[in-house]
């Protein structure tokens, strides 16, 4: 995370002045600091060029996707993974490389599956049995696919975001067989050819033991079933810090772990190594972003609470509403010691609409004032709706000083611009 004072007592990130760009482009706005994500990318290309590996590298858009940031990924050579019709058409806006596009989720709608052959998509990561009838329908030529299986491993994390347990929805389980029927029907299938497995095991996994078991347990399942893959795709999950205290997932000492259990896994079971995939999306862009909001009315109810309430909320913050999540906030327009426990609010009618339970601010925060709340980078802008009819808010990326646009304020005309009159 790179927000910090400058000499003014004024805050920054990626050495632009925050309260500058919160005057300029008005409130709630979405800051990145470009140079950050592309470290991000870069930190996981290294980590895996220094093993000598196979590899592939993919950005998971849900985490944050636009135009500019296809763009971004394109240029720091990582691949794509969207989950949806509406991922897949910003990539392709964004004039991204089709055949570097993989397409998830646990029900693809047949217009997907059209949609996604008909532009060249690279590979489909199958996840239900029948998905292999349907795509194998509207294909006319051979079709690349990876099959998700359900390791039933479960990462230490949040229970709403795990993904790897055994009654997931996602991925066909190798314990209940549903996996090697799957292998069965892609065999079986006229056009589908089975590139390799894909296994996610959940978000904010800081440590490297449930990949590294994962990793050898599905090795084991594709021995015994005397099946040889290009690529094992081990998913994402790789932990930010979103408040002091956590840890983010240390790249380059955990990639080399990873790489190196899948190694010798494969060298004891005498299995040939395949092309090792990631797909990060928290871990590259989270820490990237921070949120500017206006502070609106301060309540204070004497002896039981402050209330600090800014001009956004669960519109463009859901996080704490609905995992319990936990954020850092800065005041962005004077340095001054954080001597105050208060709940920031935002603007929406409802009193689940909390940002932060429990924020440290100065005593002396005063409507008018500009306040940053840090990690917003993913699952914030992506996750934004219009509840309450609230405008979704502006994004920028910041480098080298300067601010560019990437996503412009939506418009009150664009709230209602599918309203039949
Ligand atoms: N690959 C697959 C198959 C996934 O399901 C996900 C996330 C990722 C990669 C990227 O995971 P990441 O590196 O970003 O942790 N809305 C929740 C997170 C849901 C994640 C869903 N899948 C949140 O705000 O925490």
């Amino acid at each position: 995370m790179t927000v910090l004072y400058n000499h003014n007592g004024e805050l920054t990130i990626g050495n632009t002045n925050l309260k500058t760009l919160a005057q300029s482009f008005g409130t709630p706005t979405i800051v990145y600091d470009e140079m950050y994500i592309r470290q991000q990318m870069r930190r996981y290309h290294d980590a895996f060029q220094k093993t000598g590996i196979a590899y592939v590298l993919s950005y998971a858009s849900k985490a944050f996707t636009c135009i500019q940031m296809v763009k971004l990924a394109a240029e720091e050579n990582f691949d794509l993974d969207v989950v949806s019709i509406g991922e897949l058409y910003t990539a392709l806006e964004a004039g991204y490389d089709a055949s570097r596009i993989h397409f998830h989720g646990n029900n693809k709608t047949k217009e997907e599956i059209q949609y996604a052959l008909n532009s060249g998509i690279g590979y489909f990561v199958v996840d239900a049995l029948d998905e292999i009838a349907l795509i194998d329908q509207y294909a006319s030529n051979a079709v690349d696919v990876l099959l998700r299986v359900n390791p039933g491993v479960e990462a230490h994390t949040h229970e709403f975001i795990q993904t790897g347990q055994e009654k997931s929805k996602f991925g066909l389980s190798i314990k209940y067989g549903l996996a090697d029927q799957a292998v069965q029907q892609i065999k079986e299938s006229q056009h589908l050819n089975l590139k390799g497995i894909h296994f996610h095991i959940g978000s904010q996994i800081e440590e490297t033991t449930a990949m590294k078991e994962t990793a050898k347990m599905v090795l084991k399942w594709l021995k015994e079933s005397a099946l040889e893959i290009e690529l094992l795709n081990i998913g994402g999950g790789f932990s930010v810090r979103y408040i002091e205290g956590d840890h983010a997932f240390n790249i380059e000492k955990g990639i080399p772990e990873i790489v190196e259990n899948i190694k010798s896994t494969c060298h004891d079971l005498n299995y040939p190594l395949p092309m090792i995939s990631i797909e990060p999306g928290r871990s590259i862009v989270a820490e990237a972003g921070v949120t500017l909001y206006e502070v609106g009315s301060i309540k204070e109810i004497p002896n039981v609470n402050k209330y600090v309430s800014v001009d956004g909320g669960m519109s463009d913050h859901i996080r704490t509403a609905l995992y319990d999540a936990k954020y850092q906030v800065k005041l962005v327009n004077r340095d001054e010691i954080a001597d105050e426990t208060v709940t920031i609010s935002g603007k929406l009618c409802e009193s689940g609409d909390i940002l932060i339970h429990e924020a440290q601010l100065p005593k002396s925060v005063k409507r008018g004032d500009y306040l940053a709340i840090l990690s917003t980078g993913a699952y914030h802008y992506s996750m934004a709706s219009n509840y309450n009819q609230i405008q979704k808010p502006a994004v920028y990326f910041v480098k080298n000083g300067k601010a560019r646009e990437v996503i412009k304020r939506q418009s009150l005309r664009q709230l209602i611009i599918n309203d039949v009159k």
